[in-house]
């Protein structure tokens, strides 16, 4: 074959910039500004994605945003957890069943699941952190047996704005798992912990020297919990944060994601504590 005629062959599609087109099957109104999307591509298979990788969701005619993987890796459908926070997360949690979504992906270096195995977990989330958070922790729980103790703390702001609220109860029932939730500012009907997520760590019981931690929410919540943790004693090679940066061609082209030498979109968005540890104490960064 010629190489002219292979480029017509060539579809669009192949384009990494070029969105396939998927249909939103559900909706689910999580909390007063967030919902979760479940898309089935309108051709063919979702592509395999791993934990804590991202797709780039195009809502048409207003923009394009990155947004994590959200959903247990099994499903036929790509899940996705979007908070309204401006013009494109906002077009996005309007949607309705049936619309169509533009989607590019997945992108990005996902949690170290299959490297922990073995090991000790504490998984560490803020807010909507829990979101990217979440496939990993249906890895996890799916081979329990292959890990060492497993610890989930998530912080929210306050009771009415907590995350998959349901779900954290099933987990709580498992006895398999310590979990513990805290928010920052309780109500009449709050019975639980008061206060930040890192003051969850001393608490927890793991050996420090055989534990992997993956970390998700703000940033300042993220340099607290790695701070509490590695004065427990967990190396800094195995402790992962999850960057967020502005997006635009997600595959290392633009520079938009630019994060000290490392571009968030292809050597992240999971990144490995001691690899950042400079530029990450260095907040106008
Ligand atoms: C790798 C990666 C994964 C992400 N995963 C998710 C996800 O799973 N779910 C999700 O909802 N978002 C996620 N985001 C963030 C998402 O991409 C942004 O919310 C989105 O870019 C906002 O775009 P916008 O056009 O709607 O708002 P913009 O017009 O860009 O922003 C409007 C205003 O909101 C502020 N803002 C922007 N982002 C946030 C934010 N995250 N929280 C609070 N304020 C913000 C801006 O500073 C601005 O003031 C992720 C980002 C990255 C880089
Ligand atoms: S978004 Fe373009 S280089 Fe990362």
């Amino acid at each position: 074959m010629s190489t002219a005629s292979s480029e017509i062959i060539a579809t669009p599609a192949a384009d990494p910039l070029v969105p396939r087109i998927y249909r939103v099957e559900k909706v689910s109104h999580d909390l007063s500004d967030t919902v979760t999307l479940e898309l089935m591509p309108r051709d063919g298979a979702r592509p395999a994605f791993e934990p804590g990788q991202f797709n780039m969701l195009y809502a048409f005619g207003v923009g394009e945003v990155a947004i994590s993987m959200s959903g247990d890796r099994k499903a036929e459908a790509f899940v996705h957890t979007v908070r309204d926070v401006g013009a494109v997360s906002g077009a996005i949690t309007r949607l309705a069943p049936g619309a169509v979504i533009g989607v590019r992906g997945p992108y990005g270096v996902g949690w170290p699941v299959k490297e922990a195995e073995g090991s000790d977990v504490v998984i560490v989330a803020g807010g909507l952190g829990l979101a990217p958070l979440r496939p990993a922790i249906y890895d996890v729980l799916a081979n329990r047996r292959r890990y060492g103790r497993v610890a989930i703390l998530f912080g929210s702001r306050n009771p009415r704005d907590m995350l998959y609220r349901h779900e954290l109860e099933q987990w709580r029932q498992r006895l398999d798992i310590d979990i513990a939730v805290t928010v920052d500012h309780a109500d009449a009907d709050w019975h639980g912990n008061v206060g930040v997520v890192p003051a969850l760590i001393p608490r927890l019981a793991f050996d420090p020297q055989d534990t992997v931690a993956m970390i998700c929410g703000p940033e300042v919540m993220m340099r607290f919990s790695v701070n509490a943790l590695r004065d427990a004693g967990i190396p800094a090679d195995r402790i992962h944060v999850s960057m967020e940066r502005n997006m635009k061609c997600a595959i290392g082209l633009c520079g938009h994601c630019q994060f000290g030498p490392t571009f968030v979109c292809k050597d992240g968005p999971v990144m490995r504590y001691d690899r950042i540890a400079k530029i990450f104490a260095a907040r106008e960064i």
